[in-house]
């Protein structure tokens, strides 16, 4: 296998090409069989219902090179399921279990080569998405679809890697209402946050955070990732019909209830923050990202959570505890990985 020449640590969160992709079509109320392609381009009518109307959902998956060489890819059937949630919302077809896993291990296979070695610490990124085709141009779903599943070799999606940052709140933005599709992982909740996420960014933080959209009371998600905080034993996230169900936060409130740690799963007000002794988000490409301060910005209130700025023991041991099971250190006890 011909290595590819790549500084595996300083390729951050950025598109790399790889070999292959592996794409299926649903046509006729049916899906195709899946095809392997070499071009990351693709070729669609102008009139496609993603383009126009945002008809579209993907997925973040990440397959793993361990330390006893083995490839592992984490939780893929759970990212099968809320894929399927996402197209129910958008009225899209369901891209079943089966051909979802059959497709992203091919594109894993067939990208061999770009899973970066063990000890660089980067891990090669999965992204399956959905997308509406055909020509259309009312408003309504589209009769067609294109399921594409490529790969990316990435490293840190923060530049700072495992090190505590500060996140703001900015109360003139939502990323989606109340009742809209921020349960789902579709393309339009994105661009509604990009004003915001550009914003916070011109701003010098590293991250912001979401307010629940109706009233504006409680913590919703922090950019593309979930939040939570830690007191004393126990673990606190958001309930809210607005954010993404994450996987990595579903992992991590599993691995403290292992650990004999409290969670709790409710809305969580704003001025909880000043309770906390650790901060942090989480996510596929984020993994666990501690936060050291959140300002309030229009309010001009600050919480300091971490008076030394560094990490916290408590996200520093599920951090490393959740790449143990990825990079298969430790047990996977919950079966959370998929040996390629
Ligand atoms: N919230 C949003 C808005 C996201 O984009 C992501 C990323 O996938 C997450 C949360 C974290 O979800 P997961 O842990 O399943 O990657
Ligand atoms: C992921 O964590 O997999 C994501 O999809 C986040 C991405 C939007 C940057």
């Amino acid at each position: 296998m011909n290595t590819p020449d790549i500084d595996w640590e300083s390729i951050g969160f950025n598109y790399v090409a790889t070999d292959f992709n592996v794409r299926c079509t649903y046509k006729n109320g049916s899906w195709g069989k899946l095809r392997i392609c070499d071009s990351p381009n693709i070729n669609i009518s102008i009139a496609s219902s993603c383009l126009h109307y945002g008809q579209e959902a993907f997925e973040g998956i990440k397959a793993f090179r361990g330390h006893d060489g083995q490839i592992r890819i984490f939780r893929l059937e759970e990212n099968a399921q809320r894929l399927q949630a996402s197209c129910d919302g958008l009225v899209m077809p369901q891209v079943p279990t089966e051909l979802f896993t059959e497709a992203v291990i091919q594109a894993v296979k067939l990208n061999e080569r770009f899973i970066p070695p063990y000890e660089s610490g980067a891990t090669l990124y999965i992204r399956p998405l959905i997308i509406g085709v055909g020509h259309l141009l009312g408003v309504r779903p589209a009769a067609e679809y294109e399921f594409i599943v490529f790969t990316s070799p990435i490293s840190s999606y923060f530049k700072t890697g495992f090190s505590a940052t500060k996140a703001g709140i900015l109360r003139g933005y939502d990323r989606s209402a109340p009742l809209g599709t921020g349960c789902y992982k579709v393309g339009g909740n994105y661009a509604s946050g990009m004003r915001a996420g550009v914003r916070i960014h011109e701003l010098g933080y590293s991250s912001i955070i979401y307010l629940d959209p109706k009233e504006k009371k409680y913590i919703d998600e922090c950019g593309a990732a979930n939040f939570f905080g830690i007191r004393g034993d126990t673990y606190i996230t958001p309930k809210s019909r607005s954010i993404l169900p994450s996987i990595t936060n579903n992992s991590l409130m599993q691995l403290c209830r292992d650990f004999g740690w409290a969670v709790e799963q409710r809305p969580v007000p704003v001025d909880e923050l000043s309770t906390f002794d650790e901060a942090a988000s989480c996510g596929t490409a984020a993994v666990v990202c501690p936060i050291s301060q959140i300002d309030d910005i229009d309010t001009g209130h600050s919480y300091i959570i971490a008076k030394d700025g560094r990490p916290g023991p408590k996200c520093t041991k599920l951090y490393n505890h959740l790449r143990d099971i990825q990079y298969g250190r430790t047990d996977d006890t919950h079966g959370w990985n998929t040996l390629i």
